[in-house]
């Protein structure tokens, strides 16, 4: 009474069959759009994909050899897809040494939440179709080597967070219309060659954290209120240019901060006497400008700095301060690097904790353009002292010497 085998055979593969097609039903009646999205997969992005790969000259670790048919884009390496429209969220070519340009098609990736294309040999502009990814959230193009100038078009980026162009070689003004992306935080701008002031406007955006514009040729003033209308700033970095006049009192406001650069500037007049207000302040640049009066009330802030429990670094080197250093500066206990000199400050130097080492320098004409430097630091490590006298110092922790 046994079976034919023939007749049994077919059983499994039947059911299986059975089984496959309820289940694809199932899922296509519950989920459709996965079923839907395998299929009609979005043309644009990957034409926009190809377009931009057929703009990279050089891609010397063939990361882009993946880009190819053989696979569905959003398997592509750099490339992330959102799970439900599978549409280009995120390209990712960060630090791949590519070069060529940045295609215009990259414009019409419009789910792009992440463009990331820093460290790369990148020329060319920036394509001011990029203007038109709604939803971009983090834009760095630097370090690369691109020209010409920000276009207008980045304030359309109304969903934009961290725009991060720096060490590029990007010319022009920094346009208004940045001004317009109330979500941005991160706005970093130098080194680059960009002229002109930093648009007024810029300095409403109460969002801002991060300013940095150092190493450009901007001038201009500080708005008297700027500590005010930007008062979530943690790190603002206008060294390398030619901004002029008085720090803002208002500077002191702007409770968060950490780092403040304003180095190789034309600033004049006093340093705020609360500078130390900001108790966060971690490093404090004020060297290369016209900060002081040769007069004895130009150090009084030192004084309040003494509240900074995490001050590590602070340079007043090449400045016009004058007066006794206040002992005080002792109690900036957290103080690696300290940088005095090229003033006309004076005093008594005493070694007032283990770990400090002072050191002047007198009449060495070499190293200076007036009759005295000092250079006082703690802990061995900072970084603008002679080399043959840091190599002198050598493990050294206290040393005092008049050279
Ligand atoms: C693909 O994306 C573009 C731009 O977002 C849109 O205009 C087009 O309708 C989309 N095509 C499909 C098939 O979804
Ligand atoms: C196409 O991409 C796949 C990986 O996605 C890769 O293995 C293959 O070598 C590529 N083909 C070409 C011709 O580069
Ligand atoms: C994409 O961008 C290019 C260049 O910016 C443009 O010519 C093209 O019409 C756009 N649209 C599609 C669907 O590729
Ligand atoms: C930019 O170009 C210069 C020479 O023109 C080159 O030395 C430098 O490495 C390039 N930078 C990048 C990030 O490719
Ligand atoms: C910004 O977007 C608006 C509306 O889409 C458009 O009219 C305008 O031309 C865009 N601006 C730039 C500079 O591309
Ligand atoms: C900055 O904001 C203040 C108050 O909202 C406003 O009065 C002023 O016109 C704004 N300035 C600029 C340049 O947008
Ligand atoms: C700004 O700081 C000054 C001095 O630190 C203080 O007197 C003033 O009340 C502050 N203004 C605001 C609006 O917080
Ligand atoms: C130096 O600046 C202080 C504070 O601004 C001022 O009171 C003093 O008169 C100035 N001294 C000289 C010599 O300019
Ligand atoms: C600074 O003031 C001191 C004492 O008043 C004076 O000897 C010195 O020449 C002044 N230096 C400069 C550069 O004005
Ligand atoms: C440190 O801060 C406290 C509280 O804000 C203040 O009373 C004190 O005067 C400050 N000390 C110095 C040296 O500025
Ligand atoms: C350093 O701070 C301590 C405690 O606040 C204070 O007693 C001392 O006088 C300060 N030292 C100097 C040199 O101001």
């Amino acid at each position: 009474m046994a079976r034919p085998a023939n007749m049994v055979a077919p059983w499994p593969s039947i059911l299986h069959v059975h089984f496959f097609f309820l289940f694809s039903i199932s899922i296509l009646s519950l989920r459709p759009e996965i079923c839907l999205s395998y299929n009609l997969v979005n043309e644009t992005d990957r034409i926009s994909l190809l377009e931009f790969k057929a703009k990279i000259a050089a891609d010397p670790y063939g990361i882009l050899s993946s880009w190819n048919d053989s696979v569905n884009f959003c398997k592509w390496q750099g490339v992330i897809c959102g799970r439900k429209h599978h549409r280009v969220t995120s390209l990712n070519l960060h630090g791949l040494s590519l070069s060529g340009t940045i295609s215009s098609y990259a414009g019409n990736l419009t789910f792009l939440r992440v463009m990331n294309l820093a460290d790369n040999g990148l020329v060319g502009k920036i394509p001011a179709e990029l203007g038109s990814l709604k939803k971009l959230v983090t834009l760095f193009l630097g370090p690369n080597n691109l020209t010409g100038k920000i276009p207008h078009s980045v304030g359309n980026l109304s969903s934009l967070q961290r725009f991060y162009v720096s060490y590029n070689h990007m010319e022009g003004n920094i346009p208004n219309e940045l001004g317009q992306i109330t979500s941005l935080t991160v706005l970093a701008l130098g080194p680059n060659n960009l002229v002109g002031s930093i648009p007024s406007n810029l300095y409403n955006m109460s969002s801002i954290t991060v300013l940095s514009v150092s190493q450009n040729q901007l001038h201009g003033k500080l708005p008297a209120n700027i500590g005010l209308t930007l008062p979530n700033l943690q790190i603002f970095g206008i060294g390398m240019n030619q901004f002029s006049v008085s720090i803002p009192l208002s500077m002191t406001n702007a409770s968060y901060l950490e780092i403040v650069d304003i180095s190789a500037n034309s600033f004049t007049g006093q340093v705020p006497i609360n500078l130390g207000d900001l108790k966060g302040l971690q490093r404090l640049n004020l060297e290369l400008n016209f900060l002081g009066n040769n007069s004895s009330k130009d150090l009084a802030f030192i004084t309040s700095l003494s509240n900074c429990s995490n001050l590590q670094a602070l340079s007043l080197a090449d400045n016009n301060f004058g007066d006794v250093l206040p002992s005080t500066i002792v109690n900036i206990s957290t103080l690696g690097d300290l940088s005095l000199g090229r003033n006309q400050i004076s005093g008594r130097f005493t070694c007032w904790h283990i770990t400090v080492a002072i050191i002047f320098i007198l009449a060495k004409p070499a190293f200076s353009r007036k009759k005295r430097e000092i250079y006082s630091l703690l802990q061995v490590n900072m970084i603008d002292l002679p080399e043959l006298l840091v190599s002198a110092l050598g493990q050294h922790k206290t040393l005092l010497l008049f050279l």
